[in-house]
């Protein structure tokens, strides 16, 4: 018989339950897929007595991540712990030092460490493999370093954090406000332990930048991610933007411009019937666009143990058959340092301006728009309160450099209250 692969896992949440119990429902199936058995030696999490549905008195245990990683019966590392630094981190190194594979689910490691980890891991002739660190269950990783390898990506696009598309999602179809939409989340338990990680879109920027080095060639630059959150969002935006035939996402964008790579993670408008416009609850979407394949469209679970394992066992038997494969798809070493490029490429705005409903108000905002050198596309004014009026209105396509005059030029004019928002109108 060939020889086993032999795990070392550690993190025992929902994912790493879900990954002992695939190993363990599915011996047969890996085995033939992979040609050897693919077998557990070791495990380790917080606590060893908790009780997680699932056995592990077959696996040795380890207190410490580090130790795991480093034994003699493991061959592949499999790190569920999460968090950028810390014990994730420390542990992933030693794995690499001590000549294993590794895979990974964890998104802000890499995003933070992904380029020095690629060297350490290819200088060993080492794998890292991070299916599940972006997107769940959706093979995007795959896609992009395998099925599209022969495609000059133009742009990748993708609603990749399900707790926010779930939000807005519940604000728009039961005319919840964020405040009531974000507690339902948390009620469900989807939010992190950090909320701000999701609807900060912190969580979503980590796994746009991952893709970002794939598909550019460049060098993961999480920093780099222009990001914006959905906490501004109110229903009166929801509903204004469903008038007018679009929905809002939480929507993360990276192409190469003459100007360097932009990547923005922040709420857009998309077209109502678009994929993206159309997609509800949870679910992520990724869109991919080569120069010979067109736009392909990926929709799955984004998180759950059953998606998130499953995107770890596919990196799994991809080890035990042997295939290696650079980390981002190309030697690390030669992966660009690009500058980034913040919001380069023009696009229609949808603004949302309180007006006060008095004679010349109107040709005011007008005004500052043709100054700032913005074109009107539509406009609409409806809701009249006692003394103000909101107006929406969807320009033509701009810069943000235009737009910001413009906003600027609204507090000088005397006729706006509060702030008005303005949010970009993605072409999908
Ligand atoms: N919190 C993420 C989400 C899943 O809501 O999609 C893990 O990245």
């Amino acid at each position: 018989m060939s020889e086993p692969l032999r795990l070392g896992i550690a993190g025992l949440g929902t994912v790493g339950v879900g990954v002992v119990k695939i190993v363990r429902k599915h011996a047969a199936l890996l085995e033939a897929r992979a040609g050897r058995p693919v077998t557990i030696s070791a495990v380790s999490a917080r606590s060893r007595g908790k009780d997680r549905g699932v056995s592990i008195s077959d696996f040795a245990w380890e207190d410490d991540p580090v130790t795991l990683a480093k034994r003699d019966d493991v061959d592949v590392f499999v790190e569920l712990m999460g968090g950028e630094n810390g014990p994730a981190k420390a542990a992933t190194e030693a794995a690499l030092a001590a000549g294993k594979d590794v895979v990974t689910a964890n998104k802000a490691l890499l995003a933070h460490h992904g380029q020095a980890l690629a060297i350490q891991a290819e200088a060993a002739g080492r794998s890292i493999r991070y299916e599940a660190a972006v997107a769940g269950g959706i093979p995007v990783i795959k896609s992009l370093l395998e099925g599209l390898a022969g495609n000059q990506i133009s742009r990748v696009m993708g609603v990749m954090n399900g707790t926010c598309n779930y939000i807005l999602t519940r604000m728009e179809s039961a005319g919840l406000t964020y405040d009531q939409a974000f507690a339902e989340a948390d009620g469900l338990g989807y939010l992190e332990a950090d909320p701000q990680l999701d609807v900060g879109g912190i969580d979503a920027g980590h796994k746009l930048s991952i893709l970002s080095a794939i598909a550019f060639g460049t060098q993961v630059d999480f920093d780099a991610v222009e990001l914006e959150g959905i906490g501004a969002i109110t229903i009166e935006d929801i509903r204004a933007a469903a008038d007018m035939d679009y929905k809002i996402k939480l929507l993360g964008v990276a192409q190469m411009t003459g100007r360097g790579l932009e990547q923005r993670m922040s709420p857009c408008l998309v077209p109502d019937s678009s994929p993206l416009g159309q997609l509800q609850g949870g679910t992520n979407m990724v869109v991919l666009e080569g120069d010979s394949v067109g736009q392909i469209v990926l929709r799955g679970a984004g998180a759950g143990e059953g998606p998130t394992a499953s995107a770890v066992m596919g990196d799994i038997v991809d080890i035990a058959r042997g295939i290696r494969l650079p980390v981002f798809g190309q030697p690390a070493t030669g992966l660009r340092n690009v500058p980034a490029a913040r919001a380069a490429v023009p696009a229609p705005y949808y603004l949302r301006i309180q007006l006060q409903d008095k004679p010349g108000a109107l040709a005011k905002i007008a005004r500052v728009l043709g100054e700032s050198g913005i074109s009107i596309d539509r406009m609409r004014q409806y809701g009249h309160e006692d003394t103000t009026a909101p107006v929406l209105i969807v320009t033509h396509k701009t810069t943000r450099s235009a737009l910001e005059q413009a906003l600027a030029g609204f507090r000088e004019t005397g006729v706006v209250e509060g702030e008005p928002v303005a949010i970009r109108i993605e072409a999908v």
